[in-house]
């Protein structure tokens, strides 16, 4: 052997060279520590554990870090070896920038796309986690199958055709990272197939239009109003797929009323086009019974997505697609090249929490709690800001505020971040944002009823203080507004 190599440490000495193997092996470490590849306070392994690894005698090993610690660069501590010297001045730094909370120092954070954090269910999770992982192989720690594992496809298909009255099998189920992941896949899949539009609600989540577009596809416009997409207008268009959020469109709120549902799915029969269907907030209908997903009328032309990121948390990156047999192969192709699996673990924990009927259980409990924190949204804006207009309240974890003309979302924006609140404008999810009406997105699922209503009076104020003028209110921590 010419080479002694240490893969822990990912250290290389080369016999060959003049230098001896003590000199090379304290280069090697005093470079890995200057780059910060070895970061302060790392330990290092037992002499006699890296002695073996490369293959030396152990005296080398003792040497280089005797050596290193008389520099400065490592510290040996009694009992538990050798680590990377811990500067006094590095000891006492602050920690490194974190994440930080985005609502801290403020009023009400109206943040869109969040459900409830606090009630995420903590405890029913980590039951099933545990029981999945403990009922996994010793064989089982493999990549899961790229299509999703068994399990999970099994659950699903079950609770969708129960809960969504969709039209599916564990064989047409494709599990993926978010929903985002899944459109992603459908999008590379039709370009593959040589399409080169489709067709968007307008508005949309910004995100998915930059999403198909990013994926080669042009994002084609069409109107939405209060029944959903302008289907006759999609008809005058030369496309072959559309992309709609038929229970609760984001960010309007737009349920797809059932005469256009019909046209939408004959539609695609007559043109052989492809729906995207995007299940949005489905589960979170307040006023009526929820309709079943349009997938249940044209499972051949309607790819379904679905998503646990509203229902449980966008930090799970869980979603799936029910596809249509002739296009399933093809999104099989571009999951196994984009990631070749989503993560095992916490699909077989879903299956059981599916399965287990806690899901259910789960939206039980959170459903009426949304329910009256979107009446304290309503209440307060007919309170405090009578001259605007709340539509999509039917659903969802949002209100879309249509602003009244001659004012700019942005100022309104901007005057309630003075004031302690933050609020998204609505322009970036329209096609042409500078022609957007002036609207705000009002996220109510993750505040407390309170703050919602302290909020949107905070934003009442802010929307009638004449423009120019500072609020006075306690600002923000970022506002550098002047007092009054
Ligand atoms: C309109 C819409 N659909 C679906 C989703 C869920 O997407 P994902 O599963 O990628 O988090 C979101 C999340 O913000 C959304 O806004």
């Amino acid at each position: 052997l010419t080479q002694a190599i240490s893969s822990d440490l990912l250290l290389r000495l080369d016999r060959h060279e003049r230098r001896d193997l003590r000199r090379q092996l304290e280069r090697q470490l005093r470079d890995a520590i200057s780059s910060g590849r070895l970061s302060a306070g790392a330990t290092l392994p037992a002499s006699r554990v890296l002695a073996r690894d490369l293959g030396v005698s152990r005296s080398v090993v003792v040497e280089a870090y005797t050596q290193l610690v008389a520099d400065g660069y490592l510290e040996g501590r009694q009992g538990s070896g050798t680590r990377v010297r811990i500067e006094p001045s590095s000891a006492t730094k602050p920690p490194a920038p974190s994440r930080q909370d985005p609502a801290r120092g403020l009023t009400a954070h109206f943040v869109n796309g969040i459900p409830d954090q606090p009630s995420f269910p903590r405890r029913a999770w980590e039951r099933h986690y545990r029981a999945a992982l403990q009922a996994i192989p010793d064989s089982g720690f493999r990549y899961a199958e790229p299509q999703g594992v068994f399990e999970l496809r099994a659950a699903l298909s079950a609770y969708l055709g129960r809960v969504r009255a969709v039209r599916t099998s564990p064989e047409q189920l494709l599990i993926c990272g978010g929903f985002a992941q899944g459109l992603a896949l459908v999008s590379r899949a039709l370009r593959a197939r040589g399409l080169d539009r489709m067709a968007v609600e307008d508005p949309c989540f910004g995100y998915h239009r930059h999403l198909i577009a990013n994926a080669g596809l042009e994002p084609v416009p069409v109107a939405i109003d209060d029944h959903g997409i302008d289907v006759a207008e999609l008809a005058r268009l030369d496309v072959r797929a559309v992309f709609v959020s038929p229970a609760h469109s984001y960010p309007t709120g737009a349920v797809l009323a059932p005469e256009r549902r019909a046209a939408l799915v004959s539609w695609a029969r007559r043109v052989e086009a492809i729906v995207i269907e995007d299940d949005y907030d489905a589960e979170f209908r307040y006023d009526r019974e929820p309709v079943g997903a349009l997938q249940g009328l044209a499972p051949d032309r309607v790819v379904y997505g679905g998503s646990t990121s509203k229902t449980l948390s966008p930090l799970l990156r869980l979603g799936w697609l029910a596809a249509p047999d002739g296009l399933f192969d093809d999104l099989m192709r571009e999951k196994f090249l984009d990631d070749m699996a989503t993560g095992g673990l916490e699909q077989l924990a879903l299956a059981r929490f599916v399965e287990s009927g806690d899901m259910t259980r789960h939206l039980r409990r959170v459903r009426p709690m949304y329910r009256r924190r979107r009446d304290a949204a309503l209440a307060a804006l007919a309170a405090h800001l009578p001259d605007a207009t709340p539509r999509g309240v039917a659903a969802g974890l949002n209100l879309y505020v249509e602003l009244p003309d001659g004012c700019t979302e942005r100022e309104v924006a901007e005057r309630a971040r003075e004031r302690g609140v933050f609020v998204e404008g609505a322009a970036w999810h329209w096609a042409r944002p500078r022609q957007a009406p002036p609207a705000l997105v009002l996220g109510y699922g993750s505040l407390s009823e309170s703050a919602i209503a302290t909020g949107i009076e905070a934003l009442g104020a802010a929307f009638r203080q004449p423009a120019g003028v500072a609020s006075g209110a306690s600002a923000a921590p970022t506002s550098s507004s002047p007092a009054p």
